[in-house]
């Protein structure tokens, strides 16, 4: 029998969290095989809350769930841990400018990649879901040194599946019959989501998808404002953000990881850039990847990149430059 491992999700009282542990509990993102202890982090206010959601884990009986370790103290949250699912973050209020929000998110990722960095196992795969989700993913690994880099990424999955789902709506398949959608750069609005390599398989032949779309322009206008602007529409018919949808992202994000992906398929993560498709180093910046079972993550080389990809590259990628500068510039001020 396999050795349980410990994984923590940070914000482990709120929404999203709240689809995903039973996710992690029910073996669909570390295997059926592999148990797991599971370690709740949120802030002490949320305790009581977080009480009652270790008594709903400890109600699903669910074998592969061991121990479970709720905690307002990083140190004991990130102790021994394989994966970190960082979802807790300070939410953006009325009125709050991007900036204001960043500062309050860099100090909290400040302190959770120094309990990393302190207290879990060197090969931990960290998956930042919280926005500002990539600049998040950027400071917690500069304050986990002792990590390597390849270890941290953010959460653009959910926009990738997003997208998937879109144009299988728009070509009327079944949503697995698409592949190879890319989201570029920044979970944001300034993401660019390209179905350029996508392909769909209509009557078992595969296509690419701009030619089974005839090329209508489609593609470069209401598709990518669509999934821009797709959690925005889910807040303003929900009045709250998209979260089954984000637990499930999350749980894919890390399955794809741990597990590996599909041969001939790839799939988004925003990863620390090596320059791959001339972005800008040292930016946590989405690209497609391929991961073999158990091992590192590859960024796909070579897709051409059109001009009107290129133009949308630069955008995200000048956004995240900016948002790394604004987030240097709070942690000197301390
Ligand atoms: P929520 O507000 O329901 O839950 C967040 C939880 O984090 C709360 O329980 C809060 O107490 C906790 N928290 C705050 N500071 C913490 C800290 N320092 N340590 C530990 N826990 C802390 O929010 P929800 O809906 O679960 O969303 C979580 C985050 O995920 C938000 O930042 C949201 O913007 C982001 N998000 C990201 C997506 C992506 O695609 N990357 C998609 C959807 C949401």
């Amino acid at each position: 029998p396999m050795k349980p491992i410990n994984v923590v999700v940070t914000g482990a009282a709120g929404q999203i969290a709240y689809s995903l542990l039973y996710q992690l509990a029910a073996g669909t993102v570390f295997g059926p095989d592999q148990p797991i202890n599971l370690h709740l982090l949120d802030i002490p206010v949320m305790m009581k809350v977080l009480e009652g959601v270790v008594m709903e884990l400890e109600d699903l009986a669910l074998p592969l769930l061991r121990e479970i370790v709720p905690t307002a103290d990083p140190a004991v949250a990130f102790k021994d841990v394989a994966a970190a699912f960082l979802v807790g973050a300070m939410p953006r209020k009325e009125g709050m400018e991007r900036k204001d929000l960043l500062a309050a998110n860099v100090e909290i990722f400040k302190v959770q990649g120094e309990a990393l960095d302190k207290y879990a196992r060197k090969d931990v795969k960290i998956l930042v879901v919280g926005n500002p989700a990539n600049t998040n993913a950027l400071i917690c690994s500069h304050y986990a040194p002792s990590i390597p880099k390849q270890n941290f990424s953010a959460m653009t999955r959910l926009d990738q599946n997003r997208a998937q789902a879109a144009l299988a709506a728009r070509l009327n398949v079944q949503v697995d019959q698409v592949k190879k959608v890319i989201i570029w750069g920044n979970h944001s609005s300034t993401q660019y989501p390209d179905a350029a390599h996508a392909t769909v398989t209509l009557q078992g032949s595969t296509k690419s998808v701009p030619a089974a779309l005839n090329q209508d322009n489609w593609l470069q206008t209401t598709f990518v404002e669509t999934i821009q602007k797709r959690g925005a529409a889910v807040i303003a018919a929900r009045k709250m953000s998209s979260a089954m949808s984000a637990a499930k992202a999350a749980g894919d994000h890390m399955r794809d990881w741990w597990m590996g992906t599909k041969p001939g398929e790839y799939v988004s993560m925003a990863v620390f850039s090596d320059g791959s498709y001339g972005i800008p180093q040292n930016i946590v910046f989405s690209f497609p990847v391929t991961i073999e079972p158990h091992g590192q993550y590859k960024i796909v080389q070579g897709l051409p990149i059109s001009e009107f990809a290129r133009s949308k590259l630069t955008v995200t990628a000048n956004e995240l430059e900016e948002e790394r500068a604004e987030a240097y510039k709070v942690l000197q001020k301390k």
